[in-house]
């Protein structure tokens, strides 16, 4: 286990409420459980980005030179970037960043050989810390992407903060990313909290990761994942729920749980298309262009920095 994820571990669960950081969901697991999710039909946000990508590949496709620099943050397993790289006139690089390091590599590998003429550039980086890009911009320029609706897992403040730091990689350039400002309960608890029992999966598994990468007892089936719908600012939070009182080790500590006890795994911020431009207006981005599914739930916007 690395020190961080004892440290920011041992911070989460002895604070009230419990939390563990959210990014700490992404091992080789956890990241093949994901990309499963985005499979089923009750997981919206892929289906829905999935109708505005084409389109805003053309045009992204418009506005940048040959040779561009591609760089997305929080890649996974590289499906979507296909549909940037076929578009875009000659890509030179594309720098895949993601915290998740051997599902990282593996995705690259994959993606690779479709790709003889780009160069490609894993990058195993924590993004929510300033990232340095291995490469300096190619002749077309530098195009950031982060699709999805990653924002929205920052508590707002640190969303902004992220963008900022994006700016500070990406240098003048442009930035297309995702956000999701869907409201509708029934819809939010199909995708959030179930996805064929995969999301339950999803959380649970920070548990068997602590246990396997800490030596923490955890058991994990006093535990049942729930989902709770939360107004302002609107979001979604995913919980480990105690079925029973119960004490576990972690890291030479006890951490005691009464029943019904949770521990807040990870969070969903929800963003309408103005509240996303809002934010990233304060960040330093240009907002330049805006694709959005019917009703304006799924948006997916073209930012713009300059020098
Ligand atoms: C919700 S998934 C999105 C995957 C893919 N981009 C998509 O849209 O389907 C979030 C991705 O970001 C990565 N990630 C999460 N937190 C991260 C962090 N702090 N630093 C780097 N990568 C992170 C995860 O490993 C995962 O691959």
């Amino acid at each position: 286990m690395s020190d961080a994820f004892l440290r920011d571990a041992l911070a989460g669960l002895t604070a009230v409420p419990k939390t563990l950081p959210g990014k700490y969901l992404w091992d080789e697991t956890g990241s093949d459980l994901f990309d499963r999710i985005c499979h089923t039909d009750d997981y919206y946000p892929t289906a829905q980005e999935a109708t505005l990508l084409p389109r805003a590949a053309a045009a992204v496709a418009r506005d940048v030179a040959p040779g561009v620099t591609v760089v997305e943050f929080g890649s996974g397993a590289s499906r979507k970037i296909r549909t940037l790289l076929d578009a875009l006139p000659s890509p030179s690089t594309y720098v895949a960043i993601d915290i998740s390091g051997d599902y990282l590599e593996a995705a690259i590998r994959r993606l690779a050989p479709d790709y003889p003429g780009i160069a490609m550039m894993p990058v195993c980086a924590d993004y929510s810390k300033p990232v340095r890009l291995p490469v300096a911009a190619g002749p077309g320029g530098i195009l950031g992407f982060y699709p999805g609706t990653s924002i929205g897992n920052f508590e707002p403040r640190e969303a902004a903060l992220f963008l900022d730091r994006a700016r500070a990689t990406l240098g003048p350039s442009l930035f297309l990313v995702g956000a999701d400002g869907t409201s509708d309960p029934e819809r939010l608890q199909r995708a959030y909290g179930g996805a064929d029992g995969l999301m339950a999966a999803f959380h649970g598994n920070i548990l068997t990761r602590l246990n396997r990468e800490s030596g923490a007892d955890f058991d994990r089936d006093n535990f049942r994942h729930e989902i709770r719908l939360c107004p302002d600012p609107l979001r979604v939070e995913a919980h480990l729920v105690a079925i029973r009182p119960a004490t576990y080790r972690l890291g030479g500590h006890t951490i005691a749980f009464s029943a019904g006890e949770s521990i807040r795994t990870d969070t969903s911020h929800k963003y309408t298309a103005d509240a996303f431009r809002t934010l990233a207006t304060a960040s330093g981005w240009r907002p330049r262009a805006l694709w959005q599914t019917e009703g304006g739930r799924f948006t997916l916007h073209l930012l713009q920095a300059e020098g």
